[in-house]
């Protein structure tokens, strides 16, 4: 089955929408088997917003969906940053407009240090943090950047993927379970980071299996069950409502 993308049928959210990131009636699959159907929500400037929901329910697709990655396939609906069609590019365009994805095995590139797997980021313009900037947000990263990349310890390397991502001049940072794996001590470390990130008016998108640390950072929320939008709403309603947890979380 090669069904071809159709957006004729969308609705422009660049007119009528205020959000900055807007997923619009968005279907993705793998091969054969639907993996998201009909999410909508939207992403505003300079918040930070948790995607939740159990395992399989479709987060890190919907993450690669909007990076516009070749798997899923994204065949309905429109997605929007900043009124640039997303839907209608690459993974590449989809860069250089501005998403920043940091994929769960966080792909630090072997044989390079530090400083090179960043300087590699910047190869190219749009360029975004100058790696002195980086090495202030993460000194960890300063101190070994002539370290090879792949030695790092799990958490220095999330620290690494992340600076990578802001190497280029992005708009919204999609972080793909970025505490898995990792001591509280060095979550709580990372979690500072993505708050200095925010004050410095980077969007973030946050996929966590730890949703309680997620649901704490972010602004808002939205639930995944089984490829569809569940919940919608702020952040601390997900913390105070038992039920909502119990049943979509699993917490
Ligand atoms: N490459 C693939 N080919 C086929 N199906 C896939 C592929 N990757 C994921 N899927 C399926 O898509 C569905 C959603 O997967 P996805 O990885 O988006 O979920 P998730 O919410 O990120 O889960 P987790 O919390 O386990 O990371 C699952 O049913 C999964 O089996
Ligand atoms: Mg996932």
């Amino acid at each position: 089955m090669n069904v071809k993308p159709d957006f004729s049928k969308g609705r422009n959210l660049a007119e009528t929408a205020p959000a900055f990131l807007s997923i619009w009636d968005m279907e993705s699959y793998y091969g054969e088997s639907f993996i998201v159907q009909n999410i909508s929500f939207n992403v505003h400037e300079g918040e930070i917003l948790a995607l939740l929901g159990r395992n399989g329910a479709g987060k890190t697709s919907t993450l690669r969906s909007i990076a516009r990655m070749d798997d899923p396939q994204v065949t309905h609906g429109e997605i929007w940053l900043d009124h640039q069609p997303l839907h209608l590019m690459k993974s590449h365009e989809a860069a250089a407009a501005g998403i920043g994805l940091v994929p769960e095995d966080r792909r630090i590139i072997p044989g390079l240090t530090v400083e090179e797997n960043l300087q590699l980021a910047q190869i190219a313009p749009p360029i975004g943090w100058s790696i002195e900037r980086l090495y202030d947000l993460f000194p960890r990263l300063g101190e070994r950047r002539k370290q090879e990349g792949i030695t790092l310890s799990g958490g220095e390397q999330q620290m690494l993927s992340i600076a990578r991502a802001l190497a280029r001049d992005i708009k919204v940072l999609l972080l793909d379970e970025p505490y898995e794996g990792l001591a509280p001590v060095i979550v709580d470390e990372i979690e500072k980071t993505l708050r200095i990130i925010k004050e410095q008016g980077i969007t973030t998108v946050i996929v966590e299996q730890n949703a309680v640390r997620a649901l704490e950072l972010a602004d808002r929320a939205v639930i995944l069950d089984t490829g569809s939008v569940v919940f919608d709403g702020a952040a601390d309603e997900v913390l105070q409502n038992a039920e909502l947890r119990a049943e979509y979380l699993a917490i």
